[in-house]
């Protein structure tokens, strides 16, 4: 056993347990191609390197900032210290010794690919070097990133490095959060929020350089925005395209963009050691705990990173860690746990960078946005459960679920890759040797050949890009999931007979939201609910967090939540919940004496003031003449307009007593948090599903088949909703050219 080597006094009952339960892991190779005793080489390398800039006049090296320190320690203010420490910071990251270099390379090509290891500085240098040297003068540097996370934290660092007010200078852009302003030469984005500013400008005209970073993780926005930037930089010669990644791979973005140049920039990497499991763990979240403990009592200091697969998991471990540390008393070490995921708010955010105080150890629990898009100093020790959360589409039967999936040997070789950043280093992967070589993909595939292409096509249709087939993908998607695509856009009107875009299509694309929802906002004005509509839209955005249930209150919490409980099902009782919230003027307290999550509630408002924003914008008509009490007809049309979108995710209770949706007979269960589940209406349509032990059906409203007929005349046929058995198959709709 790789742990359990430390003797422990016979009353400490808590560590033996610990010790009881370890996990065995046994070391199996050295992760190859790491520094391989090249640090030093390195060292000199950089170190002539400062040599050379301070010839040219830099005082940057890092000796004369050493000197430096030593005087600042008398004569400067507090914050003036760590602004030059920062400065320091800076000039000591991989990229910075090749900062001439890359500038020259910028200003000699219109398109580099930057490879580079994670931390090594692109995302927050590169953008700053380029301002630093005048490419703001003419308009902004807008950098791309995969996660919405990543683009907050990494804009914040470089305001800070900048010295500037974020959202002034130095600002970002995700979906329903615009921090920027006039003065924004430096602009964070999502991969998606620059997607969209296509809509509202082709040619880009407000930048000067683009950086699409993140390049490696091939997020579907990244996928296409590569075709988009492709052909923008062929007519705007002006425009200097950069586009990044963390992964070598980089011969196929330099084939894609036209044989672009290479720029790589060595990376300091040390070694890691990587340890299997001997044996499958049941129980991942579990074995992490464990191995997180036993690291903590027997390993020397240095930070722990946990790659988990999504928030409730990480929750979990969160409390297990929580819960065991308590009972170790006082004689272990300070554990901090920072938990860090896509919906966690920013000031939390905040703290995973936050340094760890001597004589404590952090442990960060991380979903895959810490494999490379954030870098979090001091990590020493990485603990990899194997799995990430990915979409999966499955075109024959129009369905898409998130599932959790094994992860690549290239991510699982990043995850690694985090605990070698300032030492070596340990990964302890909680899998066996078996798995990583067997079972392991050797990369991720591209999310464009795998999820629902609705949003995209859309999109690209109202850019006037009508070829679709033809499109310049890097890896194309799979045709029949293009079809597909067309397919539901041409059954929810957003397209005509000639695959051409409606009005309604029009209208469709200005909402940065799903095609179904889309639509549902749109039909809700006819329905005389927009408000209500919006504001169940909200809800659901906001994911699956308004109900907090701790565990020590699982009773209480789920009385609260059955209180909440409104017929005709889940989006008439997130409706509800919104409603008597808004009636307590928004109150902190009735969220906590309800079991409702304040943050989640907050962001479903702040999403809904956008929303109306945009429905004003769109002309529709969001505040006259609405319904204005909660009653029969206002339930009814809510989920009129609902199921105008989503007519699709039909699904009827079978004499099995299981459900089948209605155009695939695919069998499909009602999730338990649903306030449907013990009353199994004969006829639903869901939001979502959800794979974990079964397809479930998540968020769902009671239908009546009619309804189907009325909304959706060109899609369901009497013969659809009629009960005998054995009717004839149904067909499927025109496919649009
Ligand atoms: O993009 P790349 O992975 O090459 O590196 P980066 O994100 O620019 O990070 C460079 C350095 O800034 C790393 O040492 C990070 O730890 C640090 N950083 C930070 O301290 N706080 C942030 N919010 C982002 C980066
Ligand atoms: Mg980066």
């Amino acid at each position: 056993a790789f742990f359990g080597t430390k003797k422990l006094s016979k009353d400490q009952k808590n560590y033996e347990l610990l010790l009881e339960n370890q996990v065995d892991f046994i070391q199996s190779t050295i992760l190859a191609g790491i520094v391989d005793n090249k640090s030093n080489k390195l060292k000199n390398k950089l170190k002539k390197k400062n040599k050379e800039s301070e010839s040219e006049g830099s005082d940057s090296s890092s000796e004369i900032a050493d000197i430096d320190m030593k005087e600042a320690d008398k004569l400067l203010t507090p914050e003036e210290k760590a602004r030059l420490e920062m400065q320091q910071g800076r000039d000591s990251l991989p990229v910075f010794p090749y900062r001439d270099d890359l500038l020259k390379a910028i200003r000699d090509h219109q398109v580099i690919i930057i490879v580079g290891e994670t931390g090594s500085g692109k995302t927050t240098q590169i953008p700053q070097y380029l301002h630093e040297i005048g490419y703001t003068r003419f308009g902004k540097i807008g950098v791309t990133q995969p996660r919405r996370v990543a683009a907050m934290s990494v804009a914040a660092r470089v305001a800070q490095e900048m010295n500037v007010k974020l959202g002034h200078e130095v600002g970002y852009s995700i979906r329903f959060e615009d921090c920027t302003s006039d003065k924004t030469l430096l602009k964070y984005m999502t991969d998606g929020m620059l997607l969209r500013e296509f809509l509202g400008d082709p040619k880009l005209t407000g930048y000067t350089c683009l950086m699409i970073d993140e390049a490696h993780e091939r997020t579907l926005h990244t996928d296409i925005l590569f075709g988009l930037v492709k052909d923008v930089a062929r007519y705007r010669k002006d425009l200097k395209l950069l586009i990044s990644s963390a992964t070598l791979d980089a011969e196929k973005f330099s084939d894609y963009f036209d044989g672009a140049p290479i720029f790589k920039i060595p990376g300091r990497r040390y070694p890691v050691d990587i340890y299997y499991t001997k044996s499958p763990e049941a129980d991942y979240v579990e074995a992490a705990v464990i191995t997180a403990l036993q690291i903590h009592v027997t390993q020397p200091a240095g930070d722990i990173l946990i790659f988990l697969t999504g928030q409730e998991e990480i929750e979990t471990c969160q409390e297990m860690l929580q819960q065991r540390t308590r009972g170790l008393g006082t004689k272990i070490a300070e554990l901090i746990i920072c938990p860090i995921y896509a919906t966690l708010p920013s000031d939390m955010q905040a703290k995973i960078f936050e340094p760890t105080p001597p004589g404590a150890r952090k442990v960060v629990i991380a979903t895959n946005i810490a494999e490379t898009s954030l870098t979090i100093n001091g990590i020493i020790y990485v603990i990899d459960c194997g799995f990430a959360k990915q979409t999966s589409y499955n075109p024959r039967t129009g369905m898409e679920s998130l599932i959790v999936t094994p992860i690549s040997k290239a991510s699982a070789n990043q995850r690694a890759g985090r605990a070698g950043r300032v030492a070596p280093g340990k990964c302890f992967r909680l899998y066996t040797v078996f798995s990583y070589q067997q079972e392991l993909d050797e990369t991720t595939i591209p999310e464009i050949q795998r999820t629902n292409l609705g949003n995209v096509v859309l999109m690209l249709k109202s850019l006037g890009i009508n070829d679709l087939i033809h499109f310049d993908f890097m890896d194309p998607p799979p045709a029949e999931t293009l079809i597909r695509a067309l397919e539901q856009l041409y059954a929810l009107g957003a397209l005509n007979d000639e695959g051409d875009l409606t009005k309604l299509g029009r209208r469709m694309a200005e909402f940065p939201l799903d095609p179904m929802l889309s639509k549902s906002v749109i039909q809700a004005e006819a329905y005389k609910c927009v408000d209500q509509a919006l504001t169940v839209c909200c809800m659901l955005s906001v994911g699956n967090s308004i109900f907090y249930r701790p565990k020590e209150k699982a009773i209480h919490a789920d009385n609260a939540r059955k209180n909440f409980f409104r017929p005709g099902g889940d989006h008439m009782t997130l409706l509800n919940v919104f409603e008597q919230w808004k009636e307590t003027n928004y109150s902190t307290n009735w969220c906590f004496e309800n079991f409702i999550q304040m943050r989640s509630m907050k962001r479903a408002r702040d999403i809904k003031e956008q929303l109306v924003e945009l429905c004003k914008r769109v002309e529709i008509d969001y505040a006259d003449e609405k319904l204005s009490t909660i009653d029969d007809e206002l339930y009814t049309n809510v989920r009129k307009a609902f199921a105008s979108g989503f007519f699709y995710n039909t699904a009827k209770l079978s004499k099995s007593g299981n459900y089948k949706t209605l155009k695939n007979q695919h069998t499909v269960h009602i999730h338990p948090s649903s306030s449907m589940f013990e009353t199994l209406p004969k006829w639903v349509i869901y939001h979502e599903l959800v794979f974990t032990t079964k397809e479930f059906m998540r968020n769902i409203i009671e239908i009546t088949p009619e309804w189907l007929l009325e909304i959706a005349p060109h899609y369901y046929k009497k013969s659809d909703i009629m009960e005998e058995e054995g009717k004839k198959k149904v067909k499927m709709p025109g496919t649009a050219k």
